[in-house]
């Protein structure tokens, strides 16, 4: 969580940091703002609330800086303000730094430093690490250069006889000395022509252009500017200024940086003719699904497939849209395999001493492959020996460096927090997963990748928007909305509630319909709203039963289905694609993320940055 950027160049650095971060901006969205040296001056300009706070009150002002760094903030420790927005200072302000992480021992370091008598001024754990780095400069400063070869002048109040060797001298000393995770960027004052940065755990990018170079924690971000680029490895730690890049390992010894050209278009990471990411991204669900099924094969062919052919057992553990693909992969995995699969939240997953070993197989699933509850269950899993396997949208993302292998998903960026098109592909890749152990082990399936293509495709033009126009009236003012359905439907119920709630901030709620009866049918009345999904043939009938009973009460049903005989039976009804059955959730959850948005839209809400979230959960 929280988004760094970086620049430095021949152009004016401000504009470019704040364009970029407006792409970061998924990463959090409490408070922003950016630091640059103006000749001898350190400047740092901070905002609360969303960038666009920041960027109209930069807006107007020629900046001449052509060096500057950029942060965004999903408050973790302090409250969100401007005292805790970064970029965070040492008191002398010498410097300043933005960071994405969490320090683990920053109050051990904090008091300590209190004890020597260092001012602090807000509640971050970043604060510790400017403060730490402002003293190890002020120390070359006050005793001349304890390093370099080169004799140092002692100033206690100028930094513009340092040298970039005995800043990263200093950055080197004080990384050594922090627990927990870190991606951060330095300006010094005086030093207008380098930013400096270190990384452990949390991403970080560097991007090289001509005569100018970047850093960020996402490629996207930088991505207009230059496709050229490097993720930085854990421990490593240098400076880009504008011809050059340096980087060190976690000895200081010099690393061989390799840039590599990534293959995403700019228009992938623009809004285009869309007013909101997320609505863009919907109507990318097809397209998400057919380049994933198109693109894995291969990774497939380098499995471990010999454990597929003997007794195994496997797991699937992610959080939050990625668990909901793992629960409809496990139903198809167990429906035409016969295989037990075990579904996890990672958050769980990792305190409930599992049951794993050599013949374990898990699967991990991350649409950003940054996901802290995943990726510390994916690190406890191989120290249990089990086999490890990431599904993520990212490539290069820390699941797949430390995963045993690896599938990626084709959905492109997504970028809104709420995730609809990387489900898709996520659920694409847990079919073709399937689809594979069937042909190793000679079992026939119910569907074919052909056939998934064909039908995503069929659908894919459907916009649903005239149609749901009406049920957001109905929905829009409501204090809950549940949703229910059975098998397969009750977890599109369980995906649709989350989509709806994380966005309208309406309480919505998932039952497995044949359940409300053993308690939560206490809450309905004759103004509950129930959403039901029912696209299961052979459930109709008992689905139905539930529907009388919802009905009973008063319940205002809306139907999504693609049964129009039932609609007689229910308040409202909306027609939904009609598939074979174990191919519904690839159709039937288009017009559901529609309606989440359609009401965001309603309540004059941001459907692309819901309140309290980010779209990287990098803290546990
Ligand atoms: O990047 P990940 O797939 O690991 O993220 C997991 C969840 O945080 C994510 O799916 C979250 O639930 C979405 N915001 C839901 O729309």
């Amino acid at each position: 969580m929280c988004g760094i950027v970086g620049y430095v160049g021949e152009k004016l650095g401000l504009p470019i940091v704040i364009d970029c971060l407006t792409r970061l901006e998924y990463r959090g969205y409490d408070s922003s703002g950016v630091a640059y040296v103006d000749n001898e001056d350190l400047v740092v300009k901070k905002q609360l609330g969303k960038l666009n706070n920041l960027s109209s009150n930069l807006k107007n002002k020629i900046i001449p800086a052509s060096c500057a760094i950029g942060h965004t903030r999903w408050a973790t420790h302090g409250e969100p303000s401007i005292q805790n927005a970064h970029p965070q200072q040492d008191e002398n302000k010498l410097l300043a730094l933005v960071h994405n992480g969490i320090i683990e021992n920053f109050n051990n370091h904090k008091q300590k430093l209190i004890g020597k008598g260092v001012k602090f001024t807000s509640q971050t754990d970043t604060e510790v690490i400017a403060q730490l780095l402002g003293r190890e400069l002020q120390k070359v400063l006050n005793t001349g250069d304890n390093y370099s070869q080169n004799k140092m002048h002692s100033t206690m109040h100028s930094t513009s006889s340092l040298t970039k060797k005995q800043v990263l001298r200093a950055i080197h000393n004080v990384i050594n000395s922090l627990d927990g995770a870190f991606a951060f960027a330095v300006v010094v004052k005086g030093m207008d022509d380098c930013i400096f940065f270190a990384k452990f755990k949390s991403p970080l990018i560097l991007g090289k252009g001509i005569d100018e170079n970047f850093l960020s924690s996402d490629a996207t971000a930088i991505l207009p500017y230059t496709n050229k680029i490097y993720s930085l490895m854990d421990g490593e730690f240098g400076y880009i200024d504008k011809k050059k890049i340096e980087v060190f390992n976690s000895s200081f010894k010099p690393v061989k940086v390799k840039f590599e050209s990534l293959q995403i278009e700019p228009e992938q990471i623009m809004l285009g003719d869309y007013q909101h990411f997320m609505h863009k991204e919907i109507e990318q669900g097809a397209e998400s699904v057919i380049n994933t099924l198109d693109r894995l094969s291969s990774e497939l062919q380098n499995l471990p497939n010999g454990i597929f052919l003997n007794d195994f057992n496997l797991h699937i553990v992610a959080c939050g849209t990625a668990l909901h693909a793992g629960r409809v992969g496990k139903y198809i995995i167990e429906n035409q395999l016969r295989i037990p699969v075990n579904v996890d939240y990672a958050s769980e997953f990792r305190y409930k001493n599992p049951i794993l070993d050599n013949k374990s197989v898990c699967l991990f699933i991350s649409q950003s492959g940054e996901t802290a509850d995943t990726l510390s269950s994916l690190e406890l899993a191989k120290q249990k020996g089990a086999v490890t396997i990431a599904i993520t949208n990212v490539p290069a993302s820390r699941i797949e460096k430390i995963a045993d292998y690896c599938i990626h998903t084709s959905a492109g960026p997504e970028i809104a927090v709420a995730s609809t098109k990387a489900y898709l592909a996520q659920l694409a890749a847990l079919y073709a997963f399937a689809e594979h152990i069937a042909k190793l082990r000679g079992i026939e399936i119910s569907f074919s990748i052909k056939k998934i293509k064909t039908e995503v495709m069929r659908f894919s033009k459907f916009t649903y928007r005239d149609k749901l126009g009406d049920i957001v009236k109905d929905i829009k003012e409501q204090e809950s909305v549940y949703f229910v359905g059975r098998g397969l439907d009750y977890i599109l119920a369980l995906e649709s509630a989350l989509k709806l709630k994380e966005i309208s901030y309406i309480h919505c709620e998932a039952f497995p319909l044949g359940e409300l009866k053993h308690g939560s049918l206490a809450l309905i009345n004759r103004e509950s709203v129930v959403i039901a999904i029912l696209t299961q043939k052979d459930l109709i009938e008992k689905t139905l039963n539930g529907i009388h009973e919802l009905n009973s009460r008063g319940a205002k049903i809306i139907l999504f289905s693609p049964f129009e005989e039932l609609k007689d039976n229910v308040y409202k009804f909306i027609k939904t694609p009609l598939v074979d059955d174990c191919l519904s959730p690839f159709v039937v959850i288009k017009p559901l993320q529609i309606l989440a948005y359609l009401t965001s839209l309603s309540k004059g809400l941001d459907p692309d940055k819901p309140r309290n979230l980010a779209k990287s959960v990098t803290v546990e």
